[in-house]
């Protein structure tokens, strides 16, 4: 598949010195995962006009970036003094495969290696400052960082619903959103049609999370390949705690069509978004 040798050739090798944390970066980002933020980016990508080699190389530095900076969050989200996690992707976590200062130290490098990977990719120089603006928005205080804060400070508490969709939307969102952006940003995608894919995609990473929390009550941890019932186990506020499981399948049903209306006006180009919109709510983990 197209991500895992893109993430092949743009992560350094595991024998590259301190072989321990290359290795653990490569377990971190390899071996495993739906790759759907990549799959964004491509889908997005195919948007564009002008198909070229320029073109393909900045979709796959882009789909590499994004997917570091995810498994970066998952080593990361895993940790003790996170969630405490033992399963991820059908595997131990980073930190019990490794130890806990080695995954600390993959989320860092995984991150800083996205950016230099997109720095390093083809094409224009705009549009690759465009692509760090985004991704590294994205990824802060003010996107995935952020929502992951919140999450933590939420332990035990009761969002309201206002409160429960902006941690999704940051934790979440924020980086699924990103993806489809480096798609279009890549792809020199019109602002009305990146203003389309906005629409796309904030109903789509929206709904993302509400399955994710879903899947957590309902699905089983071999099927997973991460614990279920984690959510309930650690007290956190979800779509399924504070609404319940109706009201969180009937709100995820609602935002796929959201998120397949706004894509109208692409017609038939915009089939493979449209593919991932039925996946991220139809998926079984
Ligand atoms: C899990 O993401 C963490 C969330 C943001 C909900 P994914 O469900 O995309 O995890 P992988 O990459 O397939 O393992
Ligand atoms: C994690 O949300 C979101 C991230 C930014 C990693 P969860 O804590 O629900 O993700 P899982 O269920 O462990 O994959
Ligand atoms: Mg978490
Ligand atoms: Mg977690
Ligand atoms: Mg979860």
């Amino acid at each position: 598949m197209r991500t895992e040798s893109a993430l092949d050739a743009l992560l350094d090798g595991a024998n590259t010195h301190p072989v321990r944390l290359h290795e653990a970066m490569r377990y971190a980002a390899q071996g495993g995962g739906k790759r759907i933020r990549p799959l964004l980016v491509y889908a997005a990508g195919e948007l564009g006009k002008v198909k070229s080699h320029d073109l393909e190389a900045s979709l796959d530095a882009a789909a590499v970036a994004i997917e570091c900076i995810h498994a970066y969050s998952l080593v990361h989200d895993d940790l003790p003094c996170m969630d405490d996690d033992d399963l991820r992707r059908g595997r131990p976590t980073v930190h019990k495969a490794f130890d806990e200062a080695t995954a600390l130290l993959v989320g860092d490098a995984l991150q800083t290696r996205a950016f230099e990977v997109l720095a390093n990719a083809n094409g224009d120089a705009e549009v690759r400052l465009s692509m760090i603006r985004s991704l590294a928005s994205a990824s802060g205080s003010r996107g995935m960082a952020g929502g992951q804060a919140i999450d933590l400070e939420s332990v035990g508490k009761k969002l309201d619903l206002a409160g429960l969709k902006q941690m999704h939307a940051m934790k979440t969102g924020a980086l699924l959103s990103c993806a489809v952006s480096l798609g279009g940003i890549a792809a020199q995608l019109s602002s009305t049609q990146m203003q389309h894919l906005a629409t796309y995609s904030e109903a789509l990473g929206l709904a993302f999370q509400i399955v994710d929390d879903i899947l957590d009550a309902t699905a089983d941890s071999q099927t997973l390949g991460k614990t279920a019932g984690k959510d309930a186990a650690n007290d956190k506020p979800t779509y399924v705690t504070l609404m319940g499981l109706d009201y969180a399948q009937q709100a995820a049903n609602e935002l796929q069509e959201i998120a397949i209306v706004s894509l109208a006006s692409f017609g038939d180009e915009a089939r493979a978004l449209k593919a991932l919109a039925k996946l991220v709510v139809k998926r079984d983990k």
